[in-house]
Protein backbone atom coordinates (compact mmCIF):
# COMPACT_ATOMS: atom_id res chain seq x y z
CA UNK A 1 0.00 0.00 0.00
CA UNK A 2 1.01 3.22 -0.73
CA UNK A 3 -1.57 6.09 -0.65
CA UNK A 4 -3.42 6.16 2.18
CA UNK A 5 -6.27 7.95 3.07
CA UNK A 6 -6.83 9.21 6.74
CA UNK A 7 -10.18 10.43 7.34
CA UNK A 8 -10.59 13.19 10.34
CA UNK A 9 -6.95 13.87 10.28
CA UNK A 10 -7.38 17.58 11.54
CA UNK A 11 -9.27 16.32 14.94
CA UNK A 12 -7.76 14.50 17.98
CA UNK A 13 -6.71 11.25 17.31
CA UNK A 14 -6.58 11.21 13.87
CA UNK A 15 -3.69 14.33 14.04
CA UNK A 16 -1.47 11.78 15.84
CA UNK A 17 -2.19 9.05 13.60
CA UNK A 18 -1.76 11.38 10.56
CA UNK A 19 1.69 12.89 12.04
CA UNK A 20 3.50 9.39 13.17
CA UNK A 21 2.59 8.17 9.43
CA UNK A 22 3.97 10.86 7.99
CA UNK A 23 7.20 10.35 10.13
CA UNK A 24 7.23 6.97 9.91
CA UNK A 25 6.45 6.37 6.22
CA UNK A 26 8.05 8.50 3.79
CA UNK A 27 7.68 6.17 1.02
CA UNK A 28 3.68 6.75 1.22
CA UNK A 29 1.44 9.43 -0.18
CA UNK A 30 -1.06 10.27 3.30
CA UNK A 31 -4.00 12.00 1.89
CA UNK A 32 -6.03 13.98 4.92
CA UNK A 33 -9.14 14.24 4.41
CA UNK A 34 -11.63 16.26 6.58
CA UNK A 35 -14.50 18.48 6.83
CA UNK A 36 -12.54 20.69 8.89
CA UNK A 37 -16.02 20.74 11.43
CA UNK A 38 -16.01 22.67 14.94
CA UNK A 39 -13.39 19.34 16.28
CA UNK A 40 -11.34 19.97 13.25
CA UNK A 41 -8.34 22.21 13.77
CA UNK A 42 -5.18 22.27 10.91
CA UNK A 43 -3.29 23.70 13.79
CA UNK A 44 -2.82 20.15 15.16
CA UNK A 45 -0.57 19.34 12.17
CA UNK A 46 1.26 22.35 11.58
CA UNK A 47 4.64 20.75 12.11
CA UNK A 48 4.26 18.44 9.41
CA UNK A 49 1.90 20.52 6.94
CA UNK A 50 4.80 21.06 4.69
CA UNK A 51 6.08 17.49 4.16
CA UNK A 52 6.30 16.15 0.66
CA UNK A 53 4.44 13.02 1.42
CA UNK A 54 1.27 14.87 3.28
CA UNK A 55 -1.66 16.39 1.29
CA UNK A 56 -4.84 17.85 2.94
CA UNK A 57 -8.13 18.01 1.46
CA UNK A 58 -10.88 19.49 2.77
CA UNK A 59 -14.24 17.31 1.84
CA UNK A 60 -17.13 15.65 3.50
CA UNK A 61 -17.00 11.62 3.72
CA UNK A 62 -21.34 12.21 3.03
CA UNK A 63 -20.46 13.66 -0.51
CA UNK A 64 -20.16 10.34 -2.39
CA UNK A 65 -19.41 11.71 -5.84
CA UNK A 66 -16.56 13.48 -4.29
CA UNK A 67 -15.26 10.50 -2.34
CA UNK A 68 -15.70 8.88 -5.68
CA UNK A 69 -13.43 11.28 -7.36
CA UNK A 70 -10.73 11.44 -4.55
CA UNK A 71 -9.83 7.86 -4.41
CA UNK A 72 -9.22 7.88 -8.00
CA UNK A 73 -7.21 11.09 -8.20
CA UNK A 74 -5.27 9.87 -5.27
CA UNK A 75 -5.10 6.35 -6.31
CA UNK A 76 -5.93 4.76 -2.57
CA UNK A 77 -5.68 1.71 -1.56
CA UNK A 78 -5.17 1.70 1.96
CA UNK A 79 -8.35 3.72 4.26
CA UNK A 80 -7.38 4.48 7.71
CA UNK A 81 -11.35 6.23 8.59
CA UNK A 82 -11.64 8.29 11.78
CA UNK A 83 -13.86 11.11 10.58
CA UNK A 84 -17.25 11.05 13.08
CA UNK A 85 -18.71 13.52 15.44
CA UNK A 86 -17.87 11.88 18.72
CA UNK A 87 -18.87 13.65 21.58
CA UNK A 88 -21.47 12.06 23.50
CA UNK A 89 -23.38 15.17 24.68
CA UNK A 90 -23.89 16.31 21.41
CA UNK A 91 -25.47 13.32 20.05
CA UNK A 92 -27.77 13.84 22.87
CA UNK A 93 -28.86 17.03 21.68
CA UNK A 94 -28.44 16.73 17.90
CA UNK A 95 -28.70 12.93 17.45
CA UNK A 96 -29.20 13.48 13.26
CA UNK A 97 -26.16 14.81 12.52
CA UNK A 98 -24.12 12.16 14.26
CA UNK A 99 -26.49 9.61 11.71
CA UNK A 100 -25.81 11.46 9.05
CA UNK A 101 -21.93 11.37 9.18
CA UNK A 102 -20.95 8.50 11.32
CA UNK A 103 -23.22 6.26 9.39
CA UNK A 104 -24.07 7.74 5.85
CA UNK A 105 -20.54 9.23 5.75
CA UNK A 106 -18.89 5.23 6.65
CA UNK A 107 -21.07 3.89 3.70
CA UNK A 108 -20.42 6.74 1.54
CA UNK A 109 -16.97 6.00 2.05
CA UNK A 110 -17.41 2.20 1.76
CA UNK A 111 -19.33 2.37 -1.62
CA UNK A 112 -16.36 4.60 -2.95
CA UNK A 113 -13.78 2.37 -1.89
CA UNK A 114 -15.97 -0.83 -3.37
CA UNK A 115 -16.47 1.26 -6.35
CA UNK A 116 -12.66 2.26 -7.01
CA UNK A 117 -11.12 -1.35 -6.55
CA UNK A 118 -13.67 -3.03 -8.14
CA UNK A 119 -13.41 -6.73 -6.74
CA UNK A 120 -9.27 -6.74 -6.84
CA UNK A 121 -8.73 -6.52 -3.43
CA UNK A 122 -5.19 -7.41 -3.24
CA UNK A 123 -3.13 -4.87 -1.57
CA UNK A 124 -6.02 -3.03 -0.10
CA UNK A 125 -7.39 -2.35 2.97
CA UNK A 126 -10.17 -0.43 4.92
CA UNK A 127 -9.78 0.44 8.45
CA UNK A 128 -12.30 1.28 10.73
CA UNK A 129 -11.89 3.05 13.82
CA UNK A 130 -14.28 3.09 16.30
CA UNK A 131 -15.09 2.67 20.30
CA UNK A 132 -15.66 0.79 22.97
CA UNK A 133 -18.88 2.81 23.75
CA UNK A 134 -20.85 -0.10 21.04
CA UNK A 135 -20.60 -2.65 24.13
CA UNK A 136 -23.22 -1.11 26.37
CA UNK A 137 -22.59 -0.80 30.04
CA UNK A 138 -20.35 -2.69 32.52
CA UNK A 139 -21.78 -3.03 36.09
CA UNK A 140 -19.57 -1.58 39.07
CA UNK A 141 -19.45 -4.58 40.92
CA UNK A 142 -16.67 -3.80 43.02
CA UNK A 143 -17.38 -0.44 43.45
CA UNK A 144 -15.47 0.73 46.53
CA UNK A 145 -12.39 -1.41 45.91
CA UNK A 146 -9.98 -0.39 43.86
CA UNK A 147 -9.76 -0.65 39.76
CA UNK A 148 -10.92 -3.15 38.16
CA UNK A 149 -14.36 -1.82 39.51
CA UNK A 150 -15.78 -4.74 38.30
CA UNK A 151 -15.55 -8.47 37.09
CA UNK A 152 -16.33 -8.18 33.46
CA UNK A 153 -14.17 -6.39 30.61
CA UNK A 154 -15.57 -5.70 27.22
CA UNK A 155 -14.04 -8.57 24.24
CA UNK A 156 -14.28 -8.73 20.90
CA UNK A 157 -17.38 -10.91 21.23
CA UNK A 158 -19.30 -9.13 23.76
CA UNK A 159 -22.60 -8.20 21.76
CA UNK A 160 -23.08 -5.04 20.92
CA UNK A 161 -25.98 -2.84 23.13
CA UNK A 162 -25.32 0.51 22.54
CA UNK A 163 -27.20 3.05 24.84
CA UNK A 164 -26.12 6.65 23.33
CA UNK A 165 -26.54 8.07 20.17
CA UNK A 166 -23.55 8.15 19.13
CA UNK A 167 -22.64 4.71 20.36
CA UNK A 168 -25.34 3.55 18.17
CA UNK A 169 -23.75 5.39 15.37
CA UNK A 170 -20.67 3.86 15.80
CA UNK A 171 -22.59 0.99 16.13
CA UNK A 172 -24.39 1.23 12.84
CA UNK A 173 -21.35 2.05 11.22
CA UNK A 174 -18.93 -1.11 12.15
CA UNK A 175 -21.82 -3.20 11.10
CA UNK A 176 -21.94 -1.67 7.81
CA UNK A 177 -18.11 -1.91 7.51
CA UNK A 178 -18.40 -5.82 8.52
CA UNK A 179 -21.26 -6.10 5.63
CA UNK A 180 -18.85 -4.88 3.01
CA UNK A 181 -16.56 -7.64 4.02
CA UNK A 182 -18.98 -10.70 4.60
CA UNK A 183 -21.04 -9.01 1.73
CA UNK A 184 -18.40 -8.28 -1.21
CA UNK A 185 -14.90 -9.56 0.06
CA UNK A 186 -13.92 -5.82 0.98
CA UNK A 187 -10.50 -6.23 3.24
CA UNK A 188 -12.12 -4.35 6.03
CA UNK A 189 -10.95 -4.75 10.07
CA UNK A 190 -12.54 -2.73 12.78
CA UNK A 191 -11.23 -1.41 16.11
CA UNK A 192 -12.94 -0.59 19.39
CA UNK A 193 -10.67 1.60 21.13
CA UNK A 194 -11.22 2.88 24.71
CA UNK A 195 -11.17 6.76 26.36
CA UNK A 196 -7.91 8.39 24.59
CA UNK A 197 -6.46 11.28 26.43
CA UNK A 198 -3.59 13.81 25.12
CA UNK A 199 -2.67 16.75 23.78
CA UNK A 200 -5.25 18.44 20.92
CA UNK A 201 -8.26 16.93 22.21
CA UNK A 202 -11.02 19.66 21.90
CA UNK A 203 -11.65 21.05 24.87
CA UNK A 204 -15.36 19.63 25.31
CA UNK A 205 -14.13 16.35 26.58
CA UNK A 206 -13.27 15.67 30.64
CA UNK A 207 -9.93 16.25 30.48
CA UNK A 208 -8.86 19.14 28.41
CA UNK A 209 -12.41 21.10 29.79
CA UNK A 210 -11.32 20.43 33.40
CA UNK A 211 -7.53 21.76 32.53
CA UNK A 212 -8.87 24.47 30.46
CA UNK A 213 -11.16 25.21 33.79
CA UNK A 214 -8.98 25.07 36.32
CA UNK A 215 -6.67 26.97 34.56
CA UNK A 216 -9.07 29.75 33.76
CA UNK A 217 -10.90 29.47 37.43
CA UNK A 218 -14.09 27.93 35.98
CA UNK A 219 -16.39 25.30 37.79
CA UNK A 220 -15.53 22.03 36.88
CA UNK A 221 -18.67 20.38 36.22
CA UNK A 222 -19.10 16.59 37.60
CA UNK A 223 -21.98 14.52 35.92
CA UNK A 224 -24.01 12.84 38.51
CA UNK A 225 -21.74 11.84 41.50
CA UNK A 226 -18.50 11.23 39.59
CA UNK A 227 -18.79 7.41 40.49
CA UNK A 228 -18.63 6.36 36.13
CA UNK A 229 -15.56 4.48 35.89
CA UNK A 230 -13.77 5.10 32.01
CA UNK A 231 -10.78 3.35 31.04
CA UNK A 232 -8.08 5.76 29.79
CA UNK A 233 -5.59 5.32 26.85
CA UNK A 234 -2.66 7.71 25.90
CA UNK A 235 -3.55 8.72 22.54
CA UNK A 236 0.41 8.09 21.07
CA UNK A 237 -0.70 4.69 22.57
CA UNK A 238 -3.55 4.61 20.21
CA UNK A 239 -1.99 5.76 17.00
CA UNK A 240 0.79 3.17 17.55
CA UNK A 241 -1.83 0.50 17.81
CA UNK A 242 -3.11 2.15 14.51
CA UNK A 243 -0.44 1.51 12.73
CA UNK A 244 0.22 -2.16 13.89
CA UNK A 245 -2.92 -3.23 13.41
CA UNK A 246 -3.06 -1.58 9.95
CA UNK A 247 0.22 -3.13 8.84
CA UNK A 248 -0.09 -6.66 10.43
CA UNK A 249 -3.66 -6.87 11.40
CA UNK A 250 -5.70 -10.33 10.15
CA UNK A 251 -8.50 -9.04 7.75
CA UNK A 252 -12.03 -9.41 9.04
CA UNK A 253 -11.19 -9.13 12.57
CA UNK A 254 -11.66 -6.67 15.44
CA UNK A 255 -8.98 -5.66 17.91
CA UNK A 256 -10.20 -3.92 21.25
CA UNK A 257 -7.66 -1.63 22.47
CA UNK A 258 -7.50 0.12 25.68
CA UNK A 259 -5.07 0.61 28.38
CA UNK A 260 -5.97 -1.86 31.75
CA UNK A 261 -6.25 1.78 33.40
CA UNK A 262 -9.82 2.36 34.82
CA UNK A 263 -10.47 5.28 36.84
CA UNK A 264 -13.83 6.46 38.52
CA UNK A 265 -14.28 10.00 37.22
CA UNK A 266 -14.26 11.67 40.27
CA UNK A 267 -10.63 10.18 41.44
CA UNK A 268 -9.36 11.09 37.95
CA UNK A 269 -11.10 14.91 38.73
CA UNK A 270 -8.87 14.95 41.80
CA UNK A 271 -5.92 13.73 40.22
CA UNK A 272 -6.13 16.17 37.29
CA UNK A 273 -6.67 18.97 39.60
CA UNK A 274 -3.82 18.46 41.95
CA UNK A 275 -1.42 18.11 39.12
CA UNK A 276 -2.73 21.78 37.22
CA UNK A 277 -2.50 23.21 40.67
CA UNK A 278 1.74 21.53 41.13
CA UNK A 279 2.54 22.37 37.38
CA UNK A 280 1.05 25.86 37.87
CA UNK A 281 2.89 26.69 40.95
CA UNK A 282 -0.40 26.88 42.81
CA UNK A 283 -0.52 25.50 46.76
CA UNK A 284 -1.84 22.40 47.64
CA UNK A 285 -5.55 22.59 47.42
CA UNK A 286 -6.03 25.83 45.03
CA UNK A 287 -8.72 24.38 42.88
CA UNK A 288 -10.14 21.46 44.57
CA UNK A 289 -13.01 24.19 45.44
CA UNK A 290 -14.11 24.48 42.08
CA UNK A 291 -15.28 21.21 41.88
CA UNK A 292 -19.53 21.46 41.22
CA UNK A 293 -21.70 18.46 40.88
CA UNK A 294 -24.24 18.97 38.39
CA UNK A 295 -27.08 16.98 36.71
CA UNK A 296 -26.12 13.56 35.42
CA UNK A 297 -26.08 12.84 31.48
CA UNK A 298 -29.08 10.87 30.33
CA UNK A 299 -28.42 7.67 29.69
CA UNK A 300 -24.75 7.85 31.50
CA UNK A 301 -22.87 4.58 30.73
CA UNK A 302 -21.53 3.39 34.36
CA UNK A 303 -18.41 1.50 33.30
CA UNK A 304 -16.48 0.67 29.74
CA UNK A 305 -13.64 -1.41 30.51
CA UNK A 306 -11.31 -3.20 27.76
CA UNK A 307 -9.59 -6.24 27.60
CA UNK A 308 -7.19 -5.88 24.78
CA UNK A 309 -5.20 -8.96 25.50
CA UNK A 310 -5.81 -10.38 21.77
CA UNK A 311 -4.24 -7.63 20.36
CA UNK A 312 -1.13 -8.26 23.00
CA UNK A 313 -1.20 -11.79 22.06
CA UNK A 314 -1.23 -11.40 18.43
CA UNK A 315 0.25 -8.52 17.15
CA UNK A 316 2.88 -7.68 20.49
CA UNK A 317 1.11 -4.41 21.42
CA UNK A 318 0.76 -2.79 24.73
CA UNK A 319 0.94 0.76 26.36
CA UNK A 320 3.60 2.22 26.64
CA UNK A 321 3.23 4.83 29.26
CA UNK A 322 1.92 4.31 32.61
CA UNK A 323 -1.02 6.78 33.68
CA UNK A 324 0.79 8.68 36.03
CA UNK A 325 3.30 9.63 33.01
CA UNK A 326 0.80 10.46 30.74
CA UNK A 327 -1.47 13.03 32.92
CA UNK A 328 1.60 14.62 33.61
CA UNK A 329 2.53 14.98 30.18
CA UNK A 330 -0.66 15.88 28.77
CA UNK A 331 -1.33 18.63 31.59
CA UNK A 332 2.08 19.79 30.78
CA UNK A 333 1.55 19.94 26.96
CA UNK A 334 -2.72 22.04 27.67
CA UNK A 335 -0.02 24.86 29.82
CA UNK A 336 2.76 24.92 27.27
CA UNK A 337 0.26 25.17 24.71
CA UNK A 338 -2.06 27.85 26.07
CA UNK A 339 -2.19 29.33 22.64
CA UNK A 340 -3.65 26.60 21.26
CA UNK A 341 -6.55 26.38 23.70
CA UNK A 342 -6.85 30.27 23.62
CA UNK A 343 -8.02 29.89 20.59
CA UNK A 344 -10.23 27.54 20.68
CA UNK A 345 -12.07 29.09 23.81
CA UNK A 346 -12.12 32.87 22.44
CA UNK A 347 -13.60 31.30 18.64
CA UNK A 348 -10.13 32.95 17.80
CA UNK A 349 -9.69 29.66 15.73
CA UNK A 350 -12.78 29.92 13.13
CA UNK A 351 -11.37 33.57 11.86
CA UNK A 352 -8.99 31.07 9.78
CA UNK A 353 -11.14 28.68 8.45
CA UNK A 354 -13.19 32.07 7.53
CA UNK A 355 -10.52 33.70 5.96
CA UNK A 356 -9.34 30.29 4.38
CA UNK A 357 -12.38 28.80 3.33
CA UNK A 358 -15.06 31.09 3.73
CA UNK A 359 -16.18 29.48 7.04
CA UNK A 360 -17.33 26.19 8.22
P1 LIG B 1 -12.65 14.53 16.95
O1 LIG B 1 -14.06 15.00 17.14
O2 LIG B 1 -11.54 15.19 17.69
O3 LIG B 1 -12.28 14.61 15.38
C1 LIG B 1 -13.16 14.21 14.38
C2 LIG B 1 -12.64 14.77 13.05
O4 LIG B 1 -13.53 14.33 12.01
C3 LIG B 1 -12.61 16.30 13.01
O5 LIG B 1 -11.38 16.73 12.44
C4 LIG B 1 -13.77 16.64 12.09
O6 LIG B 1 -13.57 17.85 11.36
C5 LIG B 1 -13.83 15.42 11.16
N1 LIG B 1 -15.16 15.22 10.58
C6 LIG B 1 -16.35 15.24 11.24
N2 LIG B 1 -17.37 15.07 10.36
C7 LIG B 1 -16.79 14.91 9.14
C8 LIG B 1 -17.31 14.69 7.83
N3 LIG B 1 -18.64 14.60 7.62
N4 LIG B 1 -16.46 14.56 6.79
C9 LIG B 1 -15.11 14.66 7.00
N5 LIG B 1 -14.56 14.91 8.21
C10 LIG B 1 -15.40 15.02 9.26
O7 LIG B 1 -12.69 12.97 17.23
P2 LIG B 1 -11.60 12.00 17.90
O8 LIG B 1 -11.79 12.02 19.36
O9 LIG B 1 -10.29 12.28 17.32
O10 LIG B 1 -12.12 10.59 17.38
C11 LIG B 1 -11.68 10.07 16.11
C12 LIG B 1 -12.33 8.72 15.87
O11 LIG B 1 -11.96 7.82 16.90
C13 LIG B 1 -13.85 8.75 15.85
O12 LIG B 1 -14.29 7.86 14.85
C14 LIG B 1 -14.25 8.25 17.24
O13 LIG B 1 -15.50 7.62 17.20
C15 LIG B 1 -13.12 7.27 17.51
N6 LIG B 1 -12.80 7.06 18.94
C16 LIG B 1 -12.56 8.13 19.76
C17 LIG B 1 -12.21 7.92 21.09
C18 LIG B 1 -11.88 9.07 22.03
O14 LIG B 1 -11.66 8.83 23.22
N7 LIG B 1 -11.79 10.31 21.57
C19 LIG B 1 -12.13 6.61 21.59
C20 LIG B 1 -12.38 5.54 20.71
C21 LIG B 1 -12.71 5.78 19.39
P1 LIG C 1 -16.17 12.37 27.87
O1 LIG C 1 -14.79 12.95 27.86
O2 LIG C 1 -17.28 13.17 27.26
O3 LIG C 1 -16.04 10.93 27.16
P2 LIG C 1 -17.17 9.74 27.04
O4 LIG C 1 -18.49 10.26 27.40
O5 LIG C 1 -17.09 9.39 25.58
O6 LIG C 1 -16.69 8.65 27.94
O7 LIG C 1 -16.56 12.02 29.36
C1 LIG C 1 -15.79 11.17 30.18
C2 LIG C 1 -16.53 10.95 31.47
O8 LIG C 1 -16.59 12.19 32.19
C3 LIG C 1 -17.98 10.51 31.27
O9 LIG C 1 -18.32 9.59 32.30
C4 LIG C 1 -18.78 11.78 31.45
C5 LIG C 1 -17.95 12.58 32.43
N1 LIG C 1 -18.00 14.06 32.28
C6 LIG C 1 -18.28 14.87 33.37
O10 LIG C 1 -18.50 14.40 34.50
N2 LIG C 1 -18.32 16.23 33.18
C7 LIG C 1 -18.08 16.80 31.95
O11 LIG C 1 -18.14 18.06 31.84
C8 LIG C 1 -17.77 15.96 30.85
C9 LIG C 1 -17.51 16.54 29.48
C10 LIG C 1 -17.74 14.58 31.05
Amino acid sequence: MKNILITGGAGFIGSHVVRLFVNEYPEYRIVNLDKLTYAGNLANLKDIEDRPNYTFVRADICDYDRMCELFAEYDIDGVIHLAAESHVDRSIKDPFTFARTNVMGTLSLLQAAKNRWNGEWEGKRFYHISTDEVYGALELTRPDGAAPYGDEFFTETTKYDPHSPYSASKASSDHFVRAFHDTYGMPTIVTNCSNNYGPYQFPEKLIPLFINNIRRGKPLPVYGRGENVRDWLYVEDHARAIDVIFHRGRIAETYNIGGFNEWKNIDLIKVIVKTVDRLSGNPEGHSAGLITYVADRAGHDARYAIDSNKLKRELGWEPSLQFEEGIEKTVRWYLDNEEWMDSITSGEYEKYYTEMYGGR
